[in-house]
């Protein structure tokens, strides 16, 4: 199987458990119907892939693994909804499609969101109350690394920076913003797939490098796709919202080969795993030449 045959495999695997969570019961209608729009339409779902080939670096058991995956895809769901709120980035499209707010207005995408994490919560916990006591210690690692890279630390914390930063131009603020707002929830998804198997600390720190490194040349690349023409989503947000990014401060040509160390780096660090860490390797290659 090719990487982007095994890529496709993880998507419709997550994108069908995640279709099954937004039928459950007690939802209400229109809830249902804004957080399946967000969470349901032509996202990349790099974070799920992430924790889904973390787990499985180390033979992790997927049918384990992938609640953890739906509940990371919910949040980082959430994390868009709001990012493009009128108080927040004030985007009308996502994906090419009206952003939540623009198809059901700001409460119900306020709602959506907060649903969106509070369900991804729920079925963390639920997993883990259902687990036996053998595994349940895995589970739990799994779901703290996930809070605190969604979290206040984390990206909550990365995207207030974001926010109070406008206008700014400081490099440690930079740095501080992109690690946070984008690679602690990308880290995290790919600590917690690994936290399932119980690694060494070795490995996990091993595998943490590889998120820190993959998160910032991601969102480096976000950054270079907003200024290009071919993006999958609106340009020149960042312009428009005065957003301190990396080629604000180093230039294109600067951003890209600062985004290309980083994915190096990335690289070398899964040397650990040997020869299973191949579609990790080919996934952070690919970050370089994404074009959505
Ligand atoms: C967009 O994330 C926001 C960032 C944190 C850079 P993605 O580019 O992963 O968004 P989707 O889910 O694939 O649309
Ligand atoms: C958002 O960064 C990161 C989030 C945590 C949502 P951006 O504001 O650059 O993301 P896009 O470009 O709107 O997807
Ligand atoms: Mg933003
Ligand atoms: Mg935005
Ligand atoms: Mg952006």
């Amino acid at each position: 199987m090719n990487h982007s045959e095994k890529y496709g495999l993880f998507r419709d695997k997550i994108e069908n458990a995640l279709a099954r969570y937004f039928e459950a019961e007690g939802i209400p209608r229109a809830l249902r119907n804004a957080m399946a729009y967000s969470a349901g339409s032509g996202g990349k779902r790099l974070r799920p892939i992430l924790l889904l080939a973390a787990n499985e670096l180390m033979q992790g058991d997927e049918a384990e693994a992938l609640p953890f995956a739906c509940a990371v895809e919910m949040i980082h769901n959430y994390s868009l909804v709001h990012d493009d709120l009128p108080a927040m980035d004030n985007d009308d499209f996502r994906r090419g499609q009206p952003a939540c707010h623009r198809k059901f207005g700001e409460w119900l995408a306020i709602l959506a969101g907060d649903g969106l994490l509070s369900y991804a919560f729920e079925i963390m916990l639920s997993e883990t109350a259902k687990a036996g006591k053998e595994r349940s210690g895995a589970l739990v690692k799994a779901a703290l690394a996930i809070a605190r890279g969604a979290g206040v630390s984390g990206m909550v914390g990365g995207q207030c920076a974001d926010m109070e930063n406008e206008n700014a131009l400081d490099l440690e603020k930079l740095y501080y913003i992109h690690e946070r707002k984008t690679g602690a929830l990308i880290r995290a998804s790919l600590e917690a797939g690994l936290l399932l198997c119980s690694p060494d600390d070795e490995r996990l720190k091993a595998i943490r490098r590889y998120g820190e490194c993959i998160g910032l040349a991601f969102q480096i690349t976000d950054d270079l796709l907003d200024i290009s023409e071919d993006a999958g989503k609106p340009t020149r947000s960042d312009e428009k919202n005065v957003k301190l990014t990396f080629p604000k401060v180093y230039g294109v040509e600067g951003a890209v080969d600062i985004a290309r160390a980083k994915v190096e780096e990335a690289i070398a660090a899964l040397g650990i795993f040997g020869d299973r860490n191949g579609f990790l390797v080919q996934l952070a290659n690919a970050i370089l030449t994404r074009k959505s």
